[in-house]
């Protein structure tokens, strides 16, 4: 695998962000696939135990509300995004929520804007629970983005905890969609023996992964599609990429009776 230059890492970055700032909305369809992986991950965390928590990649905030409600009280907890328009959404929804400090009342959690690839604001050694639910696979530099977890990784009492995709064949609202059949957010699962190998190099000790079904869908073809619609951008002109979309989802669920979801990978590493 070639190592990716620093200049070819930053000009990505920059693409994905702009892709993620557009897409920041329409991404709340896709909360019930995201909850079905940081819910069993959060689960084998200890985060009762956890002095300081850092979530990186954080989307919406709805696993941010879902950690305040599991952080000991005196815990501190950060959220972050690269993306500002994520963070907008973020933020309503953790005021919304009454989670974030206001002038007539202290809170426990802060919301940050920064990339995973550089935590420039978190001291090393400063963490013991670190969360990046559906990210690791997406970054331009995945051993980059390690190596920063583990700095901030406090080498006695740090967790840190990932989910990936996992396999394309159980993946099938991702595999199934007519134009995206391969994607490379599969590229980093493909091999979890390499990636454990990897993990290790940048400065882990154990590993621990797992595989965990997401279920989207398991009765109507007619929803799938609408979610694709939705995240292709296509209307009900797109007659042919209609056509394609419902012969596939009918075949899978009512022919075959396979779920429709996203098969995740869970990765807790500690140093
Ligand atoms: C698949 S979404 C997952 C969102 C959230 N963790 C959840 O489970 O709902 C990936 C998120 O990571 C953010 N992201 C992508 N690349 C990032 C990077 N290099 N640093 C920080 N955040 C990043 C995106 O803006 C997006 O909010």
């Amino acid at each position: 695998m070639a190592t990716p230059t620093p200049e070819t890492i930053a000009t990505r970055n920059q693409e994905l962000l702009q892709c993620w700032d557009n897409f920041a909305n329409d991404f709340r369809h896709y909360e019930k696939i995201m909850q079905q992986s940081w819910r069993p991950l959060l689960s084998h965390m200890d985060l009762g135990s956890a002095r300081s928590i850092l979530e990186v990649g954080c989307g919406r905030g709805e696993c941010a509300k879902a950690i305040l409600g599991m952080a000991p009280s005196g815990c501190s907890v950060v959220t972050s995004d690269f993306s500002s328009e994520m963070i907008k959404a973020a933020t309503a929804a953790l005021e919304a929520h009454d989670a974030l400090p206001n002038p007539g009342r202290e809170g426990q959690l802060r919301i940050e804007q920064m990339s995973a690839l550089d935590l420039h604001s978190v001291p090393t050694a400063s963490i013991d629970r670190y969360i990046a639910n559906m990210l690791l696979h997406l970054v331009p530099d995945l051993d980059g983005m390690l190596r920063e977890t583990r700095r901030v990784l406090d080498a006695k009492t740090g967790i840190a905890g990932f989910t990936i995709w996992g396999d394309r064949a159980q993946s099938l609202v991702f595999s199934l969609r007519p134009g995206r059949e391969d994607s490379p957010n599969f590229d980093a699962g493909r091999d979890l023996d390499a990636l454990a190998r990897r993990i290790h190099a940048a400065g882990f000790s154990k590993v621990r992964m797992w595989r965990q079904p997401c279920i989207f869908e398991l009765w109507d073809p007619e929803r799938v599609v609408e979610f694709w619609m939705h995240s292709e951008g296509k209307t009900i002109q797109d007659t042919e990429w209609l056509q394609e979309a419902r012969k596939r989802t009918t075949r899978a669920i009512c022919d075959e009776g396979k779920p429709i979801g996203l098969e995740a990978v869970i990765i807790l590493a500690m140093p």
